[in-house]
This record gives structure tokens, sequence and C-alpha cells, in this order.
């Protein structure tokens, strides 16, 4: 929907895009996408790999300049805010960063009070106090003082998350914040947004590749195809269906209801059996999980 024809009964969301090509040099990602994020949702981006999440997330930032189309942030061109004043309504945890070389735990999530700093204002308690909050909530605190480069790759992701928790942004936007986890940190991280989402009202834009937890978390899924297309959006109980995922992601699957959340759960169709190598088999997977479980 555009400003042109949207209701006067519909405003218009904080952040949103509208007809956006988004390229780099010569190539062109996407043409002509449009999205608008509802306010204190949790939305979440799906879609196969190089489809264009990351692309629209860091153009939703403006950390990507759009080729043509605009991103709004609070009614205005996102292009005609100062740099601060974008990264004190909305955060970025990109897909990938590299931290300064030797730097300590606790003086990258620092990092993440920039906007809330001046030439004129000094380190305050209030900064202090965001940094051990974020610190503590991503479970890092007990790492403060170690170097960012010592660090394993789920713990390096949840000292970047917990840099963009920091900066206390109403709006995140996180690019894959579950990758490196083991899946009781993924489950601790996404509910770590939840918890934002539901208690604080913030408005969470999440690219997730698990589909399963993308329909148990947002509130506004968005699924996206090659070409920087949105091929659907909505509740994900309505648009997660099995035609959807094998139209966009090629797979063959059924969707159940999630026996924990009632939520669309994909199962994908059972892949073709050979037989086993006896000699070399040290168990199968239901005899393994049944063991430790
Ligand atoms: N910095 C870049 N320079 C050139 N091409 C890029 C760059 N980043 C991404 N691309 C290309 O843009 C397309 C979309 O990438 P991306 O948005 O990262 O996909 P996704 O996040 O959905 O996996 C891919 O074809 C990718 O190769
Ligand atoms: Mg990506």
């Amino acid at each position: 929907m555009t400003a042109t024809n949207r209701p006067a009964s519909c405003p218009a969301t904080r952040l949103r895009a509208e007809n956006l090509t988004l390229s780099y040099d010569q190539r062109t990602v996407a043409t002509g996408l449009g999205v608008d994020i509802p306010d204190h949702s949790f939305t979440v981006i799906i879609g196969p790999n190089a489809c264009g999440k990351s692309t629209l997330l860091t153009a939703l930032a403006r950390m990507l300049k759009p080729r043509a189309g605009q991103v709004y942030l609070d009614g205005a061109a996102i292009a005609s805010y100062r740099s601060r004043e974008v990264a004190r309504r909305l955060g970025l945890l990109p897909q990938s960063s590299t931290a300064p070389g030797g730097i300590t735990v606790g003086d990258l999530v620092a990092r993440g009070r920039y906007p809330h700093q001046g030439l004129l204002k000094q380190w305050s308690a209030d900064d202090e106090a965001a940094v051990v909050e974020a610190m503590r909530q991503t479970g890092v605190l007990e790492l403060a003082d170690r170097p960012v480069d010592d660090l394993s790759g789920g713990q390096r992701q949840r000292v970047w998350l917990s840099m963009v928790l920091a900066q206390q942004t109403s709006i995140l936007l996180l690019d894959e914040p579950t990758t490196f986890l083991d899946i009781a940190h993924q489950v601790e991280v996404l509910d770590l947004c939840a918890e934002l989402h539901a208690r604080k009202g913030h408005t969470i834009v999440a690219v997730l590749h698990d589909l399963n937890q993308a329909c148990r978390y947002a509130t506004h899924l968005i699924v996206m195809r090659p070409g920087g297309v949105i091929a659907a959006e909505g509740d994900p109980s309505t648009v997660m269906t099995a035609e959807l995922v094998e139209d966009v992601f090629g797979l063959p699957c059924r969707i159940i209801d999630d026996p924990e959340t009632g939520t669309p759960l994909m199962v994908p169709a059972a892949p073709k059996r050979y037989p086993l190598d006896t000699d070399t088999d040290t168990g199968t997977p239901s005899t393994v999980m049944a063991k430790t479980s």
C-alpha cells in the first residue's frame, strides 16, 4: 500500500518502504518493493538464500541507499535524518560484523550507546546501566572483560545482539539473530525478542531461517521469493501453507499444528531411504535419540 492509496482510517506505520529498487553496482536485487512494518509487531522475514532479505533490512536501516523509491521512518524520508537520529530510533543487527581487533565484550557493547553520546555529554550512569542490562539479557555479562576475538561464534552473536540492545531503540532489525547459536540459545534469544515485543511494545523485524520458529514467534510473517518479491504476508496461520513452501522454497512438505503452540508446523516430505551399512552403523537416529532422552 502506498501513501497515495492508503485509506484515511489506515495511518502510516513508523517504518515502511515504497517502490524500492535495491542494487549493488550492476546487480539489481529488487524492483518495486514495498513493505509496511506493522507498529509493535514481531515481524519475521523468511525466504530462500539470496532472495534479498538482508538487502531489504539494510535499506530499512538506511545502510543501503535505494536506487529508486524511499524508506519512511516516523513519517519522514529516512534519508532526511541525521545518522545519530536514525540510530536513536532503530537498531540493526547485521548478518555479519567484524569487531575491531582486541576489543573487549564490554567495550563493544558500550559502542551501542554512541547515538546517546554527544560532544558535551559524558558517559553517564544511564549509559552504564543500559550496557549492563543488555549484557545481562543476552547472557554475556560474565564475558565482559574477554576479547571478542576469543569467543565462539555463538557467544559473539550474543555480544553483537547485546550491542544493539544497549542502543535502546524501540525498533529492532535483526538479521539472522539465531545463526551460530545452539538450539537452547536460539530459543533464549527469540524469547527475549518476544518479551521486548510484548512487554515494551518494541517493533521487532527478524530474518529467520527456521520456518517453525518463524510461525511460533511472528505476529506478522513476510515471505520473500528470489528477485526481492514479497510472495505473501500476514498472520502465520493463514500465510504458511504447503503450497507456498513448495512454491517459494521448492520443498514438498506437510503443515500440521505445532503440538506446543498450535501454530503451523512445517514437516518436510520424508527423504528417499537408503539401506543402512550395518558394519559402520553406530546407531540409528531413533535409537540414539531414545537413549539420550
Ligand atoms: N555487497 C554486495 N555486493 C554485491 N552483491 C551483493 C552484495 N550483498 C548481497 N549481494 C547479492 O544480492 C543478492 C541478495 O543478497 P542478500 O540480500 O544478502 O540475500 P539473503 O539475505 O536473502 O540471503 C544475492 O544475489 C547476493 O549475492
Ligand atoms: Mg541474508
